[in-house]
């Protein structure tokens, strides 16, 4: 088998068998296939597509290219979530440490930034100290003690995602349904967690723009969840703003913590209830939706799971310290404001262009071998339907660099769009995808 021919056969609108499939996933993982020929397929399927069961087929080569976790030494029912990619969403900081508040043990593999959009395990680096690389023996035995871990792809975990997704960051081929579907469900299959939930984003900031093909990528996952006896969950949610005020590491953190302390903004807590729900209920720790919310919303009042965060943080080798004192996060050393030019309401906000504002400060990565920088980000003052006066501040950017916040600020230009008539907010969840086990 010649990887040539696959390409050539994907270019030109062919199904691909198993055997390709599998070939190339081996190949590539190996190091046999360079990134070059591995670019010009993820680009063919790209444009091309993939039917069904080449994606089923994609996912479980990609998850069976390295480990299966066996989650049984970690007792109990095993949660997990994973965001197809937000800007400023920061859901897995607040939602993780909340669940497991409530004694659902909470076994999280997280990736890094991708594209505009960041990630979880960039941001908890944000913690001085923060291990995301932890062994096999650690991730169980901390979730075993405290109720949760977060740990990066390191290791033999779907290794040939970890490859493929740092290349599609970097190829412009991130924004393809069966791409993304193989990619999230092969981590989530070879994490081994019972129960998944999954937040897929739609709108102008989110992979996928629209709720037409968000709905696509929620059903496609869930089938395949489902096919591999998971009791997989799809919330669909707006991504026409970033969620929240926050975007950029250890700017979303601080807003984590704030969330967690009973003063976040309202879009994450409604996120954050409704996607805790479903892992609760799938966990069997609550009755209904409406209990595991009532139980979620406690465990911020009565701040156990703000002390979830800071022991989550101790257990992984970081200063639990900076929950309580958000000082002793990396923080920029330029800080510029963006002022209204008008009166008028927000009627919205290019999301991806704020997304991408935040990696030109340096908060993403241009190249794989990027080195990001955890301080730098915007805190947007206001948001759709919001009024602004002119000179009212609409944004505050961060950052170290003054020729990359001048480069930011320009692409700022026209982010937020004022006009004169009040707007009707949007919802922010917008569908909800189950399958029952057969
Ligand atoms: N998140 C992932 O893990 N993979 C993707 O392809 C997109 C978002």
């Amino acid at each position: 088998m010649r990887m040539y021919d696959i390409i050539a056969k994907k270019r030109d609108g062919g199904t691909l068998s198993r055997e390709e499939i599998n070939f190339f996933v081996s190949g590539y993982t190996a190091g046999e296939i360079p990134d070059y020929q591995a670019s010009a397929l993820t680009m063919a399927i790209f444009w091309r597509g993939m039917t069904e069961r080449e994606t089923a087929e994609l996912t479980l080569a990609m998850a069976h290219s390295g480990d299966i976790l066996d989650l049984s030494p970690i007792s109990g029912v095993k949660v997990d979530k994973h965001s197809t990619g937000g800007v400023g969403d920061k859901t897995s900081l607040v939602l993780g440490p909340m669940v497991a508040a409530l004694g659902v043990p909470v076994a999280k593999m997280s990736g890094r930034g991708l594209g505009h959009t960041g990630g979880t395990i960039d941001k908890l680096e944000s913690f001085p100290g923060f291990e995301t690389g932890i062994s096999e023996r650690e991730f169980y035995a901390n979730v075993n003690r405290i109720g949760i871990a977060i740990a990066g792809q390191t290791g033999n975990l779907a290794p040939a995602d970890k490859k493929l997704y740092a290349l599609r960051d970097v190829t412009a081929t991130v924004e393809s349904i069966p791409l993304i579907a193989a990619s999230i469900m092969s981590k989530k299959i070879a994490a081994g967690a019972d129960v998944i939930v999954l937040d897929v984003k739609t709108g102008s900031g989110a992979f996928m723009k629209t709720e037409e093909q968000a709905l696509l990528l929620a059903r496609e996952m869930v089938r395949i969840g489902t096919n591999v006896g998971r009791k997989t969950t799809a919330v669909v949610s707006n991504m026409d703003e970033p969620l929240g005020y926050a975007v950029g590491n250890s700017l979303e953190v601080i807003e984590a913590i704030n969330t967690l302390d009973g003063h976040g903004p309202e879009d994450l807590l409604e996120l954050c209830l409704e996607l805790g729900s479903h892992m609760v209920v799938g966990a069997g720790a609550a009755e209904n939706a409406k209990e595991a919310k009532k139980e979620l919303l406690r465990v911020i009042d009565d701040k156990s799971a703000l002390r979830k965060l800071a022991e989550l943080v101790e257990a992984q080798k970081g200063d639990g310290r900076a929950v309580y004192d958000t000082a002793l996060l990396p923080a920029s050393s330029i800080v510029r404001t963006v002022e209204a030019k008008e009166d008028g309401y927000v009627e919205g906000i290019a999301c991806d262009t704020v997304g991408l504002c935040s990696m030109v400060l340096g908060g993403g990565r241009e190249t794989k071998e990027s080195v990001i920088d955890l301080s730098v980000g915007i805190v947007l003052n206001k948001k759709t339907c919001d009024y602004a006066a002119k000179g009212d501040t609409l944004a505050t950017f961060y950052a170290n660099d003054a020729a990359k916040l001048e480069d930011a600020l320009s692409r700022f230009e026209g982010a937020y769009r004022i006009g004169e008539n009040p707007v009707r907010k949007q919802k922010l969840i917008r569908h909800i995808i189950t399958e029952e086990l057969p």
